[in-house]
């Protein structure tokens, strides 16, 4: 997408790679709306780190910046002992795999990446196959979030007023983004219409995020504390929820996604306003049974206690290098000795979802696996992925 730094307007990826360099490079997600600045991972411990740190987040793009850091692993092996390689490739695996554990995005992008590598019978052959299909991992993830916003256009109105939450943006994928990918589209097709951005605590990406990103766009929105949306749908004032995902099942259609997503559901159903989930085909986990076996990443305490951001005034808010606006920092905002339960996602039920965007239409939750041929389900496929 295009972003404004200062008066220059500059297209951009979330996630990219430097072959020269064999570095990953990534918007640093943790300093937007504040800064904008692109990070280096020097090899595949950096990249591990920074999708742990969330410098790079939301599943599409952690799954290519997985795909890359797999493929940086590989080129960063010496010798020509194809076993050893081997083993080496599975090491980066499992390290870039236990990162963060609930999106399946970065499982089925290295796996991809994998199934490639095995065509090739010379570590050098294969190192080069690992970057061609990181490159294709992440051209993919595009197309695919541009076919979601063909499909998810048309239930943009003019007037439309929609609910997101967390960031399901292009910040989320390579580009475009999933939940974003029909506004964007309608928005080119000339509709008018209002985004309401859940701040979606504890990290707030609807606040800091997606708010970005739409303003960056030009789209009507405003920010809501996630405990305004009830009060909001309670008095007509919201059309429509759109959201993404981090694994979809496809043999139940249960969705998890950002905390509070299921609060958001729950709420809806109760107001009869539609909810919709964007996906891309590698957020689908053909797998798992059932949506309480989805590992949910349990995130430290301080991200409940405190809350990040710059200073609003006065010389606190100026950081003295080069007269530059300040980094965001964390604020304690609890009290004291208080700890805190910080669980990163939640599980919507099937029935909760009125449709599931994909690049291949728009389904029911129940329709997936009947559809998997054409939603990439590959037979066969072996998941080592945790289950508890
Ligand atoms: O913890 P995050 O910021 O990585 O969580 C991101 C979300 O929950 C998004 O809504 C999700 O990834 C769907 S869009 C890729």
């Amino acid at each position: 997408m295009q972003v404004q730094i200062g008066k220059r307007r500059v297209a951009h990826r979330t996630v990219a790679f430097d072959p020269s360099r064999n570095q990953v490079k990534l918007i640093d997600q943790r300093l937007i709306p504040h800064r904008f600045a692109i990070l280096g991972t020097r090899d595949h411990r950096a990249t591990a780190q920074a999708i742990r740190d969330m410098v790079v987040r939301g599943a599409g793009a952690i799954g290519a910046t997985a795909a890359y850091g797999l493929a940086q692993g590989a080129r960063l092996f010496r010798g020509r002992d194809l076993s050893r390689f081997e083993r080496h490739v599975a090491e980066v695996f499992d390290l870039l795999h236990a990162a963060r554990p609930t999106a399946v995005d970065p499982f089925n992008a290295m796996t991809a990446v994998r199934r490639v590598m095995r065509a090739a019978q010379t570590v050098e052959e294969q190192q080069a196959l690992a970057l061609m299909a990181a490159e294709e991992f992440a051209d993919e993830n595009v197309r695919e979030c541009e076919a979601i916003g063909r499909h998810g256009a048309k239930l943009i109105r003019n007037g439309t007023r929609v609910l997101t939450h967390c960031n399901a943006g292009w910040l989320a994928f390579v580009d475009i983004g999933s939940a974003t990918a029909p506004l964007y589209a309608a928005q080119a097709q000339g509709r008018r219409f209002h985004v309401f951005c859940d701040e979606t605590r504890p990290r707030c990406q609807g606040s800091t995020l997606t708010a970005w990103e739409l303003a960056q766009q030009g789209i009507s929105h405003e920010i809501i504390a996630d405990n305004a949306a009830g009060h909001l749908m309670q008095r007509g004032e919201i059309d429509l929820v759109m959201v993404g995902s981090d694994r979809t099942l496809g043999r139940t259609g249960e969705v998890a996604n950002k905390i509070g997503t299921y609060t958001k559901a729950v709420l809806a159903a109760r107001h009869g306003i539609p909810l919709y989930v964007a996906i891309p085909f590698s957020t689908l986990d053909w797998s798992l049974r059932a949506g309480r076996l989805i590992p949910i990443e349990e995130r430290a305490a301080d991200e409940v206690l405190c809350a990040v951001g710059v200073a609003i005034s006065g010389a606190a808010g100026r950081s003295r290098d080069r007269g530059e606006k300040a980094w965001p920092v964390p604020f304690r905002v609890a009290n004291p000795g208080s700890g805190a339960r910080n669980p990163g996602f939640d599980v919507t039920p099937a029935e909760l979802i009125t449709g599931i965007i994909t690049p291949a239409g728009i389904f029911k939750p129940g329709e997936l696996w009947a559809n998997r041929r054409g939603l990439g389900f590959v037979a066969g496929d072996k998941r080592k992925v945790p289950v508890d």
